[in-house]
């Protein structure tokens, strides 16, 4: 093997532990919560964001429920502090991923920041977000209002 080849095969392998690495730890963070469907939205219990270790908290949550077209990201800014964005691209309607704290589409790049506003297109508009309330340890995404 000459250097080149070395170079080159070294460097492939780097790339795929790195990719590998970034697609492993980004499906080991990510919670997914079907949430408790109400007559006017979707109820989750505010456990969803603890994280074993004490008063360390997730980021975000995904909202997966068979009655939802799409699913919900809900961000978690403090105690007080939700966000629950509609997981459809404004562009042309693909579902986005989460990448840590914003969203991207897989279909033409997209991005969204935590709250939802559009900060790379093409899509010129920013996500459908739902109001979020609390009561009792249960966040309440309002899904009459967006
Ligand atoms: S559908 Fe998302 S960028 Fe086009």
């Amino acid at each position: 093997m000459n250097r080149k080849d070395f170079i080159l095969k070294s460097c492939s392998a780097c790339i795929g532990a790195s990719t590998l690495f970034a697609l492993f730890s980004s499906c080991a963070t990510t919670q997914f919560a079907n949430g408790q469907l109400t007559k006017d939205g979707i109820l989750i219990d505010v456990k969803e964001f603890e994280l074993k270790e004490k008063n360390k908290h997730r980021l975000y949550i995904v909202v997966r429920n068979e009655a939802l077209l799409f699913p919900i990201c809900v961000y978690r800014f403090s105690d007080t502090d939700y966000a629950a964005l509609w997981m459809q691209c404004a562009h042309q309607g693909a579902e986005l991923n989460v990448a840590g704290d914003y969203l991207q589409c897989p279909a033409h790049g997209s991005e969204y920041d935590n709250r939802g506003k559009v900060t790379n297109g093409p899509a010129d508009r920013d996500l459908r977000t739902f109001p979020v309330t609390l009561n009792n340890n249960q966040i309440f995404i309002d899904l009459r209002k967006a």
